[in-house]
């Protein structure tokens, strides 16, 4: 199974900045990425054509940070999966702490873009973790549980498992620079195998565990050598294309 090194660039970057620092990345990692690595960038929806022709070159991919579950509609604001693959994304991200948190999305809207974004075509990453204060009540079982539960209930049984990823990312790890430990890793990845086998059954080794929150250079090696780690989603050091490329090699 091949390690995915994701880029979720959140609300940063114009068109020009975005294009630019793909380039960057094109230059700095394309020829020496390892056999094993695959890489992929969210940018904000603006910059998604861009990023997509400036990777053209290249097997890098692109995705959508979020979509809405619906082909097209008196939705304001929203995008669907089809407008994503129109600008070359094959991404979609669903359930990121920020959309949970800051925009109060519950886990049934999590599921159904889960769903639609798999039955529409994209590879889709859903994005699970525990608040600290869930973390301190011993809750994180609980939590991890239940978002996947409620996140992949309608997502059929024999979904191909290299389309679907989930990112483990507990919410006091990001953006403030306090990765979890390797055991805490460890523990909540195989948490999260666990309840994947039980509801899909053996083929559910192949759908891959991400790591993110506060992943850099410094710590990425480790991090993805542990156990059911199949790769990382980083924010704020994916930014510079200098950064986040030592990061697909390291
Ligand atoms: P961070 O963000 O790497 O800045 O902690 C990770 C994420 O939100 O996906």
């Amino acid at each position: 199974m091949k390690k995915l090194m994701a880029a979720n660039w959140k609300m940063y970057k114009t068109w020009d900045q975005a294009c630019a620092t793909a380039r960057e990345l094109v230059q700095l990692a394309a020829k020496q990425l390892p056999e094993d690595r695959e890489v992929l960038v969210f940018p904000p929806f603006t910059a998604l054509r861009g990023v997509s022709e400036a990777f053209a070159s290249s097997d890098f991919m692109t995705g959508g940070q979020d979509f809405y579950p619906g082909e097209e509609g008196a939705f304001t604001g929203e995008i669907s999966p089809m407008m994503l693959d129109d600008a070359g994304a094959v991404y979609g991200l669903t359930g990121h702490s920020e959309r949970r948190h800051v925009l109060g999305e519950p886990d049934e809207l999590v599921a159904a873009k889960t769903a639609y974004g798999l039955d529409k075509g994209l590879n889709v990453i859903l994005c699970i973790g525990e608040r600290i204060e869930e973390r301190k009540a011993g809750k994180v079982e609980d939590v991890l549980k239940r978002q996947l539960e409620i996140g992949l209930q309608d997502v059929p049984r024999d979904v191909d498992p290299e389309r679907l990823s989930i990112a483990y990312e507990p919410v006091w790890a990001i953006g403030t620079g306090e990765v979890a430990g390797p055991e805490e890793i460890k523990a909540a990845h195989g948490f999260i195998r666990k309840i994947l086998l039980d509801i899909f059954g053996e083929k559910a080794n192949e759908i891959r565990i991400l790591y993110g929150g506060s992943v850099k250079s410094a710590n990425c090696a480790e991090i993805i050598s542990l156990d059911n780690v199949n790769g990382v989603l980083v924010g704020g050091a994916s930014l510079q294309g200098e950064s986040f490329s030592q990061i697909v090699l390291a």
